[in-house]
């Protein structure tokens, strides 16, 4: 009759199908439910909804309520009646159906009430923890409206309240330095199994605002919105990290709501070994291309940690290499209203840390690939400012990642002012965090010596910007081209002809990169980022600004068009790892079809 074979097979089956049946995540992982007009779902609803009650365990009469409950699942109100009966919600919801456009306005209409931006960013926070879909449905529908209040500048101010605005979903993963040994039990605690993409930061340097120390975890989930809602990157294969260890800012830790550890921060090998085991659980775990964007490590360590992790993992850090291509870019798509090629440039940086020597490094790649010339050649056309002033080969001491830019030919000089008045620079950049310092008489200055000159103010929140748009196109009387780390409002100018003109101010901010950079990698399965990659989204980015933009003075593209502009950079980019055979997966007949179709829409 049967042997033992036989009966060990079916039993097997058996399993397997009941746990697909009964797993709470198995529906929305094959995204089956996203469609309930579809026969084929309705029936596997029906069939879970029988399976469920014939076989559920002791805490059925819970189910529903916590399927509910999880933002991931959560349709709320647009939840099907299928769905309802599927997941045990009847009773937990109203009777009605509301579709998802009709909460969408609802929600923005409670939004536009709310009386500051971090209320709005609560509201927004609030939305996230009990509907995924719902909340990306707002951020992409009102991207413009909603990526401030999600990302610079309100992200600055709920990082620096975020112990007093904290909310009680978990989102996300706290390591601690007392997690050594700990860490793949810890990333086996998250509900997702499948995690492709993760933003982890430290908390040491956020965004201009310096330690934040857990509160900096607002930075990771903020990103990570971004890689939805601009790069369609379905949310829950996105995990935000912190890892605690420690902060030195006093003030903070001595709040009695501060919720991470009350130390210094820990330094040295410890550090390391804990960085260590969490790139090894995180591949272990999730998989060997999961992607690890660093951010905001102070840069102390941030150089360091790109170094010893870039060949091990799929990897890179946003403020040295993500700020990077987007500055080039704007410098490549400037070109077409200053006719004036990127070689021919002089360009000084005032702030020589990760987003200043990264921009640095990756525009000297570009200069070098321009002209077939060393890069060593290229980086003499790029200066740099630091704290203690010009960088110059007679400083001593200086840190390993501005030692390519100390050169001979210059002598020292310690305000902006005289730097700019010596080098003479058709491009400065700003990424001090030092607000104000492009003065009106820096700007008048760059604007005496160049037609357009080209001024960056990347510091980030508003508050930590060089100068603002209204202070640079007045000073330049509307001849310069101007991009900011955080939005900036449009500038009306009468300009000594008698015409009036509106500008419009480039966003230099990594938005634009990083979310079609790890689409790219998703879609490539890629072993590593190399520096190139960077360079190919850089030149993707540049080529979709359009006249209209360009005529603007808006040296990037329209923000509302962002998902389709990182779709772009996503095929360009996994072209690029295919081409290289960074990739591990096969190259799909049609990458463009492919690309759109890993892009999550609520
Ligand atoms: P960092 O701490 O690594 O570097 C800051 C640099 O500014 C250091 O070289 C420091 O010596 C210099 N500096 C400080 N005071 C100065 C002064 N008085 N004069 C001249 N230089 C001075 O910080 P990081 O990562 O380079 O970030 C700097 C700023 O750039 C931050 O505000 C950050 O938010 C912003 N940023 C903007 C991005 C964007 O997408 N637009 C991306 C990454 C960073």
């Amino acid at each position: 009759m049967f042997s033992v074979g036989r009966v060990i097979r079916i039993l097997l089956i058996f399993l397997v199908v009941h746990i697909q049946l009964i797993s709470g995540n198995d529906l929305r992982n094959n995204r089956v439910c996203k469609t309930s007009t579809n026969p084929f779902s309705t029936f596997f609803l029906s069939l879970q909804s029988v399976w469920r009650r014939i076989f559920s365990c002791k805490s059925k009469e819970s189910a529903g309520y916590h399927y509910l409950k999880h933002p991931i699942n959560s349709k709320s109100l647009s939840t099907s009646k299928e769905e309802r009966d599927a997941h045990r919600l009847r009773g937990l919801l109203p009777a009605g159906q509301i579709s998802l456009e009709v909460q969408i306005d609802n929600a923005m209409e409670q939004l536009r009430s709310k009386s500051n931006d971090l209320e709005k960013y609560i509201y927004l926070q609030t939305i996230q923890d009990g509907s995924e879909d719902l909340y990306f449905g707002v951020l992409g529908r009102n991207l413009k409206e909603c990526m401030p209040l999600v990302y610079t500048p309100t992200v600055g101010q709920a990082c620096i309240q975020w112990h007093q605005i904290y909310r009680h979903t978990p989102r996300g993963i706290y390591l601690s330095i007392d997690d050594i040994g700990h860490v793949e039990e810890a990333l086996s605690n998250w509900p997702q199994q499948d995690v492709k993409v993760i933003v982890v930061t430290d908390g040491e340097r956020i965004l201009g605002l310096g330690d934040l120390g857990v509160n900096g975890m607002g930075i990771p989930v903020g990103k990570l919105a971004l890689y939805t809602a601009c790069g369609g990157i379905d949310p829950k294969v996105c995990l935000p990290v912190h890892i605690d260890v420690g902060t030195n800012n006093i003030p903070l830790r001595s709040h009695p709501a501060y919720m991470g550890l009350r130390s210094d921060r820990v330094r040295g090998e410890k550090y390391y070994d804990l960085l260590q085991e969490f790139i090894r659980s995180v591949q272990k775990r999730f998989g060997r291309t999961t992607l690890i964007q660093f951010e905001d490590f102070g840069n102390t360590n941030a150089f360091d940690i790109l170094n010893r992790f870039r060949d091990q993992a799929t990897c890179f850090n946003d403020d040295i290499q993500g700020t990077a291509a987007v500055a080039l870019a704007g410098l490549i798509s400037s070109e077409k209203l200053t006719n004036i090629p990127l070689s021919r440039h002089t360009i000084l940086f005032y702030g020589a840390g990760e987003a200043g020597t990264g921009i640095a490094d990756l525009i000297a790649k570009a200069i070098s690939k321009e002209l077939g010339s060393p890069v060593s050649e290229a980086r003499k056309k790029i200066w740099m400012m630091d704290s203690k002033g010009l960088i110059t080969s007679k400083r001593e001491n200086l840190a390993h990642h501005k030692l390519a830019y100390a050169h001979e030919s210059a002598s020292e000089c310690t305000t902006l002012e005289d730097c700019v008045e010596q080098i003479k620079p058709s491009v400065l950049i700003g990424v001090s965090a030092v607000p104000g310092s492009f003065t009106k008489s820096v700007v008048e200055k760059m604007s005496a010596m160049n037609e357009k000159p080209v001024i960056f103010a990347l510091s980030n929140p508003t508050s930590k910007a060089e100068c603002t748009s209204e202070d640079a196109y007045t000073w330049t009387s509307g001849r310069c081209i101007f991009a900011s780390g955080s939005p900036m409002p449009s500038v009306t100018l009468t300009l000594p002809s008698g015409e009036s003109r509106t500008l419009e101010p480039g966003q230099g901010n990594n938005a634009y990169i990083f979310p079609g950079l790890g689409l790219g990698i998703m879609a490539a399965e890629a072993t590593a980022v190399d520096d190139e990659a960077l360079l190919v989204a850089a030149n993707a980015l540049a080529r979709q600004v359009g006249d209209e933009q360009l005529k603007k003075g808006n040296v990037y593209p329209e923000l509302d068009s962002l998902k389709s502009v990182s779709a772009k950079i996503a095929e360009e980019v996994a072209e690029h790892f295919f081409s290289v055979g960074l990739s591990t997966s096969k190259k799909p007949g049609d990458l463009t079809s492919y690309i759109k179709s890993l892009m999550y829409e609520p």
